[in-house]
């Protein structure tokens, strides 16, 4: 079985690409991105979601069944471009499904994103089933990608699942123009003993979690049986939820020096229309859901990766 990934040089794709040829072999999996991923081995094709013909020749040349499909722009970054994020996000994944279709591939996984979620969504431990109506590109693009994978699922029997992930947390590859990404960078500041300024107010709540999860569940849900599954595109998946200043306070815990100021700028805006908590029951139900980390053990964990050795 071949295994393609579309963004595998982004923050999720990096760390996918490595846990399904540890899972599967390395000669199963073909990693796809517009930028080279850097020190790898896996087998890597330059390509662009936006130009239909050269994924699809990737796609016949290499025999591909499976698909995730992870290439998107977040949700700073889709307010900063918002052709760019149109064409990416959402003319990349109508590439990609009718590609898919067309050329008998058995699965894709599409992410989602709490940016589907928009100021009439209620706050706390929020379900799938709810009001959406997202106000940004980001999250107009990834909740039309959801109804898309459904239509495919119904209309050509395509097998396309998805989830929505909260705030990504990661060590290994940098996040890029998320809102939620403060909390790398705040966790990253500490680590390396340098003050951080943070671009959310300090009370703002939301959903999160650490990466070792959020690959666990892509492939869990890609392996689930499908009998099980009672959604298709949008399973909540999360592990705590923080605010910024509980963050910097756990942070004294091991950095009693470490300081943090906080100028919010227009990712507040972004991040007010996000809710505080997910319902994931749906997930834990239907393919055993169940994070491992909680938010102490995620900031240890990210310390003892990041921390720089004391010079004495
Ligand atoms: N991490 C994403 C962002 O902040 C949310 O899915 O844009």
């Amino acid at each position: 079985m071949k295994i393609l990934v579309t963004g595998a040089s982004g923050q999720v794709g990096s760390e996918l690409v490595t846990a399904l040829a540890r899972k599967y072999g390395r000669d199963s999996v073909l990693a796809c991105d517009i930028r080279r991923m850097p020190d790898s081995d896996i087998q890597f094709e330059e390509a662009d979601v936006r130009d239909r013909d050269g994924l699809g020749k990737i796609i016949r040349d290499n025999g591909v069944q499976k698909i995730f499909h992870l290439a998107a722009l977040l949700s700073a970054s889709g307010e900063k471009n918002p052709t760019l994020a149109f064409d990416v996000n959402l003319l990349g994944t109508w590439n990609v499904l009718t590609t898919a279709r067309d050329q008998g591939v058995k699965q894709v996984i599409i992410p989602s994103t709490i940016g589907v979620f928009g100021p009439d969504t209620p706050k706390k431990n929020v379900p799938p089933t709810t009001i959406v109506r997202p106000r940004t590109m980001y999250g107009i693009t990834k909740y039309a990608a959801e109804l898309l994978g459904d239509y495919f699922s119904s209309k050509f029997s395509l097998d396309c699942r998805g989830l929505r992930f909260p705030g990504l947390i990661s060590y290994l590859s940098p996040p890029g123009g998320g809102t939620t990404d403060y909390s790398i960078e705040m966790i990253v500041a500490a680590a390396h003993q340098e003050p951080y300024e943070c671009f959310l107010r300090e009370d703002t709540r939301l959903p999160m979690m650490y990466m070792q999860d959020a690959i666990s569940s892509l492939i869990d849900l890609s392996e689930a049986d499908s009998s099980r599954l009672t959604r298709r595109t949008d399973y909540h998946v999360s592990s705590f939820s923080f605010t910024p200043k509980e963050l910097e306070e756990e942070l004294h815990r091991h950095f009693p020096s470490f300081r943090v100021t906080y100028r919010p700028d227009f990712r507040q805006e972004i991040a007010d229309q996000w809710p505080e908590s997910l319902d994931y029951s749906a997930a834990s139900a239907d393919w055993g859901f169940k994070p491992r980390f909680d938010f102490r053990h995620m900031v240890s964990d990210m310390i003892s990766h990041l921390a720089r050795p004391k010079v004495i």
